[in-house]
């Protein structure tokens, strides 16, 4: 399966945008020609991941629905946290390496759908220090390497959607003065690893509550895995990470929800949720490319 959008799996991007658009248009064929538009690429070294929510992708072509696909809906977790839903209609994730052609290519599909939709959200992010969450924690170590990450990321062959990719966008805003109050000892049961070196704590190091424990989840003996490609933003109002992930199949994502919310059987809630609140939550369809061709 080689005609996934390569955005889903660009490792070397340093610069980002992530844009939400509710589509209020209900012209098919100008629908279909605006997004069109907005996916041509101003530079070849630009890369963009577009995918459909629910609804829209029922309205523009229904045959091209695949099985597991859904609107997220606001979660509220055992312990008082909530996770809150902004499911809207189309998702772009923009990824180059000059913060200019990114900017160019959010402003492009951004006329291209204007006068049909409403801006939903925009966020622009980077790759900060190696690869750090702004708590300055390693994000992505325990991403599935080579060949696996794509067997966690695509729907399989003979699956409607087959090398495509369900894809879940969350935005969350750190409470970063709370989190770096905390000695470093502290940070790293937080996160279940070390912070410098990115080491998973083991044995009884390791609390329930960390990230790690909450979300390295197993269904049935089958390992729960997803292929981040979050990043931070940052400035003096807000500071945060665009949580993106790409897996085969959101219910996978969904445990894993599940899990920071505390709302599994052993009832522990994420640390991470004391120090970060998530402040939107979406699923959308990112087809293959040969899909991708005929939708439009
Ligand atoms: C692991 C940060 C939200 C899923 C990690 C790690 C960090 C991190 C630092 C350890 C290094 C690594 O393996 O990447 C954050 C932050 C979040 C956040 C700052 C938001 C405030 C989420 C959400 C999910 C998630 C919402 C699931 C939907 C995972 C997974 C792992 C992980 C699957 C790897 C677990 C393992 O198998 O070891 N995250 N994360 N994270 N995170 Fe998050
Ligand atoms: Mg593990």
């Amino acid at each position: 399966m080689t005609n996934y959008q390569l955005g889903i799996f660009n490792e070397e991007g340093n610069i980002f945008n992530v844009s939400e658009f509710e589509v209020t248009s209900s012209d098919v064929s100008t629908i279909k020609k605006a997004i069109r538009k907005a996916v041509k690429p101003v530079d070849e070294t630009i890369e963009i991941v577009v995918s459909f929510g629910k609804t829209l992708l029922e309205k523009i072509s229904p045959n091209h629905l695949p099985d597991k696909l859904k609107s997220f809906e606001t979660i509220k977790g055992k312990n008082g946290h909530e996770m809150p839903s902004n499911q809207s209609d189309l998702y772009f994730r923009i990824i180059g390496g000059d913060a200019s052609l990114v900017l160019d290519q959010t402003i492009k599909i951004q006329e291209a759908l204007d006068g049909i939709s409403e801006v939903v959200l925009s966020e622009n992010g980077f790759k900060y220090k190696d690869c750090r969450d702004l708590t300055g924690f390693v994000d992505g170590s325990a991403n599935p390497k080579e060949e696996k990450k794509y067997l966690a990321a695509l729907i399989p062959e003979g699956e409607k959607g087959e090398g495509g990719t369900y894809v879940f966008h969350q935005k969350w805003i750190h409470n970063l003065q709370k989190f770096n109050e905390l000695p470093v000892g502290v940070q790293e049961k937080v996160i279940g690893r070390t912070k410098v070196d990115s080491i998973e704590l083991e044995g009884d190091d390791m609390p329930v509550d960390s990230h790690v424990s909450r979300t390295d989840a197993k269904h049935d003996g089958v390992a729960m895995k997803i292929w981040r490609r979050s990043f931070p933003f940052g400035s003096a109002k807000e500071k945060g990470l665009m949580f993106i992930t790409y897996t085969c199949d959101p219910f996978r994502v969904d445990i894993q929800l599940d899990r920071m919310l505390g709302n599994t059987e052993d009832g522990h809630s994420d640390q991470i949720m004391n120090y970060s609140t998530a402040v939107s939550g979406a699923y959308s369809f990112a087809p293959s490319t040969l899909e991708l061709a005929t939708i439009l």
